[in-house]
């Protein structure tokens, strides 16, 4: 996952959080604001309806009672009903005309929305609705036997009306009893309340149920103590709050996706700005890996300058420890091959020193032999000389062995005019056993090696591998494949069908002078060991799973490493 890709995630998923926290908490907050107000404002209407019902109840209490014990016109229709035997068919028509007027007119004066005068038996004599007049009213007659004057009590509306305050008086006397009976309909108070704190409040009956809340309202059922079986729902439509949630909804959408777009920008920036140093101080980096070890320059934050010094310094140091690295190894290396020199030279010294001591001791003793012994001793004297010439020429030839110039090269076909080569060789001399060299090229880069003594390695391994197969074989075969390696390498295997490096050998087969061969030096894998090397490779070996030898070097296409150069101490 790249930084960019890492910093838009954390910067989106943070706004997007931050948004969703705000607007979820705001939006709980304003809800809760909102709640609040509606309980409030029901609250306040309750409060107000209820002073105001308490107020009305209190005028009614005392409205009707002064007219039914000191009213002269009741007086006469009481004594008028008294005189009928209580049979208000009998009344005076005159009177009943009069009743039909004074009533509707006194309720008119009293602010009352019904009046009625009735009968102790519930019988109507008067009333604003001239149809009632005459007729029985059983509810009334019921309300006067078990009900005596008192304080308004609520009137419900299944008697035909609408839910009202309802308060009656009594004139008795002689067994005959008219009453009268007076309403003011509650629903307008509760409506002139309501309607000044944005409340809907509605009496509801005795017995009925309270409206239940809705998605749309709130609704709170009221107490009304002031009027007997009064209860009041108060409900406020929920209209408000859900436009106010919408918008809130909406404005925390608007916010958050701007705050996202901003935070994904800022991300880009940001990004931009912390990996373009990054990815440049990487390609230098893999330049200075496959080139010239330079200093790589640190751009960008402070924390990436310091990160490139330090860089710096490491491959400073590095490179003046490799180059330390490759003086001490060279001078270790050449300690041991002035060992060895010195052991090679020691064993043509011995016979050098046996004829020159034995030629000193006939003469001593004027020996006649001495003659016939001159010539031999003179023999083994040159050979043995001419044997230290060539010990020392070889070893010249091996300490010289100069520092590889690279050019870019096809190693595969170095390999096939290698091969071409012993084949030619082959032909010449006309040998019985046929060796035969295979070449397999896969297709690799070039490489930058120098090819001379790239076709030493070759020839120096095709040679021991020839050798050795011709040792056991009629068919003596080497097979040369160059293919790719690991990323910027390529890999050269040298295989034949000979017995493979005997157990003793083994451990010193890189070694100088280490051979198995009558006329060998035992410098050609020493001298391979070291160009590959010098080019920066490696070479290893192994045995075959079916026997023989197999060599296996790999080499950087990018060529020898510029510390691989002698150290001027070395001429
Ligand atoms: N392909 C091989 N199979 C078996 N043994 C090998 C093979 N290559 C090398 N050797 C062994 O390793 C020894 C060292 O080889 P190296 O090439 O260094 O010297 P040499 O071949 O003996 O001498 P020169 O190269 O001068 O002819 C050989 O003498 C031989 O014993
Ligand atoms: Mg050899």
């Amino acid at each position: 996952v790249t930084l960019a890709s890492r910093l838009l995630l954390a910067f989106g998923l943070v706004a997007i959080l931050a948004t969703a926290m705000i607007g979820l908490s705001m939006r709980g907050a304003a809800r809760e604001i909102i709640e609040a107000d509606f309980d409030d404002r029901i609250e306040l209407a309750a409060r107000g309806a209820r002073q105001e019902l308490a107020w009305e109840s209190d005028g009614l209490r005392g409205l009707l009672a002064p007219l039914c014990e000191h009213d002269t016109f009741l007086g006469r229709i009481h004594l008028e009903l008294d005189r009928a035997g209580g049979d208000p068919a009998k009344l005076d028509p005159g009177s009943r005309i009069a009743l039909r007027h004074l009533v509707p007119d006194q309720a008119r004066a009293l602010r009352l929305d019904e009046l009625s005068l009735v009968t102790g038996d519930g019988v109507v004599l008067a009333a604003e609705d001239p149809t009632r007049i005459g007729a029985r009213d059983a509810r009334l007659a019921a309300l006067l036997r078990a009900t005596a004057e008192g304080g308004p009590r609520l009137r419900p509306s299944a008697g035909g009306g609408v839910p009202s305050m309802e308060v009656h008086c009594t004139r008795e006397g002689d067994g005959v009893t008219v009453a009268l009976v007076g309403a003011r309909r509650i629903e307008p108070i509760l409506t002139r309340i309501g309607g000044a704190y944005g409340v809907r409040l509605r009496a509801i009956e005795p017995g009925a149920t309270p409206p239940p809340a809705s998605a749309d309202e709130v609704v709170r059922v009221v107490d009304f103590a002031e009027v007997r079986g009064l209860a009041v729902a108060a409900s406020v439509p929920t209209l408000k709050l859900t436009a106010a949630l919408e918008k809130l909804d909406l404005a925390a959408l608007l916010a958050g996706g701007g705050a996202l777009g901003l935070a994904l920008a800022v991300a880009v920036v940001l990004a931009r700005s912390l990996s373009r140093p990054i990815v440049a101080l990487a390609r230098e980096a893999r330049e200075v890996v496959s080139g010239e070890p330079r200093p790589v320059a640190g751009r960008g934050s402070r924390e990436l300058v310091e990160l490139a010094g330090s860089y710096n310094r490491a491959i400073t140091e590095l490179t003046a420890m490799r180059k330390r690295l490759a003086i001490t190894e060279r001078i270790a290396a050449r300690r041991e091959v002035a060992r060895k020199v010195a052991h090679e030279i020691k064993n043509p010294l011995a016979p050098i020193r046996a004829a020159v001591e034995t030629l000193r001791r006939l003469r001593a003793r004027d020996d006649p032999a001495f003659d016939e012994y001159f010539d031999e001793a003179t023999r083994t004297v040159l050979d043995e000389v001419h044997r230290i010439s060539n010990i020392v020429t070889e070893f010249t030839d091996f300490a010289r062995l100069p520092a590889p110039r690279p050019a870019p090269i096809d190693l595969g076909a170095v390999a096939r005019s290698v091969a071409t080569l012993h084949a030619s060789s082959v032909e010449a001399t006309g040998a019985a056993k046929r060796p035969r060299v295979d070449v397999t090229a896969e297709p690799i880069p070039e490489v930058s090696a120098d090819r001379d003594q790239m076709v030493q390695v070759l020839t120096n391994l095709v040679q021991n591998g020839l050798e050795a197969a011709g040792e056991v074989r009629d068919d003596p075969r080497v097979a040369v494949t160059v293919g790719p390696a690991s990323e910027g390498r390529v890999r050269i295997v040298v295989r034949d069908n000979g017995p493979g490096v005997s157990e003793a050998m083994q451990p010193r087969l890189f070694e100088p002078y280490a051979t198995s061969k009558a006329k060998g030096t035992g410098l050609g894998l020493a001298i391979v060991q070291r160009i590959v090397l010098e080019h920066g490779g490696e070479i290893a070996y192994r045995t075959a799973t079916k026997g023989g030898a197999v060599f296996e070097i790999v080499l950087p296409c990018a060529g020898p490493p510029l510390d691989a150069t002698p150290a001027p101490t070395e001429e």
